[in-house]
């Protein structure tokens, strides 16, 4: 025997969830505020068009797992766990409209009132990061005069289905993500989810709100890079789909997760003038390409949050930890790092450089050459001795990944601040200083 459900909403994600959910054996009830839409599935008839939806309801219909209503009171009654799968679309600048949420969180607040046996409300429909927690728990706390958590499970659970395959996609998903104030209350949804294929990840609510739009913002971008790189090809006379093509069959660095973790700004030889290159050829043949032009600025102001962060500390006397764009090179040009320094004492600190992999002896040609023209002194700042560059400083730049753990451990001291730029493993961190941060981790 399934669980017991009711759907509120009636529109892509909830009838396609309600659907799938009867036919893996559920007891079903949709609502929706739209009389027509349940008159549609109370006659075996998809409320949407949707490849498989129409056979799908018309089965579930007459096995009887599938019903439909207006009545949210009666569906919370008659169930154990209700989704929400109303609509979250835009106002007019921008912001996420979350009225029909918040009436439906209303609702289900007031009919759990009436409630005698525990319930689970669970958010599908998609929320920015902190709605359900801050927003829907008190709504639903205030109308039902209980605790989320201690009185009722509240939990967040995404959707990844894409219209047009919506059936395919929740019957065998990407993952599956449960978000949740307590793991331990999530008993009925991983009975719900026990034969689905894919990982489940069980997280908190807020990760779980996000991963949804990491998720869609990655898809936008994709689509936008790839239409604005192929308009490029297009126009430099080169087959747009050919260099898709032999692009796309490379998963060690491009369709990958390569270049996709949190950490600092590009830079070194090749990334910042290649896409000055390509961006300033657009330019000369009239073509717009936001995206493309956008990239460099947006690389330089995550270098101006590495420098906010140090002014927050209030500190003067820097130590920065490398100065080559990767640990393992010396290659200084364009080097992020670099800038870091430039501005630091452009602002007037005291910055003391180690880079294992740097001397300035063996430096030579572009290279010499540009650390020269833009930290013409950085001989007296540049040292390879990590004790000496530490001694001084109230502030500790972890900018490289080549510092060992052990060496930062001997020297490091308890009051100096950590800001770790490159997102050091949880291992590999030292343990030394007063606070430890990143600056997009
Ligand atoms: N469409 C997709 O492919 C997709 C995929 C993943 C996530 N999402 C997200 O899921 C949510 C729902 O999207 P959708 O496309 O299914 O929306 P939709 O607009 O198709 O459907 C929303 C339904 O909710 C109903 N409704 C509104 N207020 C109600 C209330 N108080 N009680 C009961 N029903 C009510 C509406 O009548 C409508 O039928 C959104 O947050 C969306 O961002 C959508």
């Amino acid at each position: 025997m399934g669980l017991s459900i009711s759907i509120f909403g009636l529109g892509y994600v909830g009838s396609v969830s309600a659907a799938c959910f009867a036919s893996m054996g559920h007891r079903v009830i949709g609502v929706d505020v739209n009389p027509a839409k349940v008159a549609m599935v109370e006659g075996g008839r998809s409320p949407i068009i949707e490849a498989r939806m129409n056979e799908l309801v018309a089965e579930e219909h007459t096995t009887c797992r599938l019903h439909a209503t207006t009545d949210a009171t009666a569906a919370v009654l008659e169930s154990d766990v209700s989704f929400v799968c109303v609509g979250t679309p835009s106002l007019r600048q921008g912001k996420q409209d979350l009225s029909h949420i918040l009436k439906v969180a209303e609702e289900i607040g007031a009919a759990l009132k009436k409630k005698k046996s525990r319930h689970t409300v669970v958010l599908r429909s998609t929320v920015l990061p902190g709605t359900t927690e801050t927003v829907i728990a008190p709504i639903l706390e205030k109308a039902s005069g209980q605790r989320a958590g201690a009185d009722f499970t509240l939990a967040y659970n995404p959707e990844f289905m894409r219209e047009g395959s919506a059936v395919a996609d929740f019957l065998e998903p990407p993952y599956t993500i449960l978000g949740a104030q307590d793991a331990s209350q999530l008993g009925p949804l991983r009975e719900l989810y026990k034969g689905t294929p894919g990982r489940v990840f069980e997280t908190t609510i807020p990760v779980a709100e996000m991963v949804k739009y990491l998720s869609n913002a990655f898809h936008a971008v994709k689509v936008s890079f790839a239409n604005e790189v192929g308009t490029l090809a297009k126009h430099l006379g080169v087959d747009p789909q050919a260099v898709t093509e032999i692009f796309l069959s490379d998963t060690r660095q491009n369709i990958s997760s390569a270049y996709l973790s949190p950490g600092f700004a590009f830079g070194g030889s090749c990334l910042p003038k290649d896409v000055r290159a390509l961006t300033y050829r657009a330019k000369e043949l009239d073509l717009k390409l936001p995206l493309l032009d956008s990239v460099l600025p947006s690389n330089a102001e995550h270098i101006e949050r590495a420098v906010e962060a140090v002014m927050r500390t209030g500190k003067r006397k820097i130590a920065q930890l490398g100065l080559s764009f990767k640990a393992g090179t010396d290659d200084l040009r364009e080097s992020p790092q670099v800038q870091l320094v430039k501005r630091l004492l452009g602002e007037g600190y005291e910055v003391k450089v180690w880079d294992r992999d740097v001397s300035l002896g063996r430096l030579a040609g572009s290279n010499r050459q540009y650390i020269e023209e833009v930290i013409p002194h950085i001989g007296s700042i540049l040292s390879g001795d990590l004790e000496s560059v530490l001694r001084g400083a109230e502030v500790v730049i972890v900018g490289t990944k080549s510092a060992g753990r052990d060496d930062l451990n001997r020297h490091l001291r308890p009051e100096q601040i950590v800001i770790d730029l490159v997102h050091l493993d949880r291992e590999r961190r030292p343990t030394g200083g007063s606070a430890y941060e990143g600056i997009c981790w």
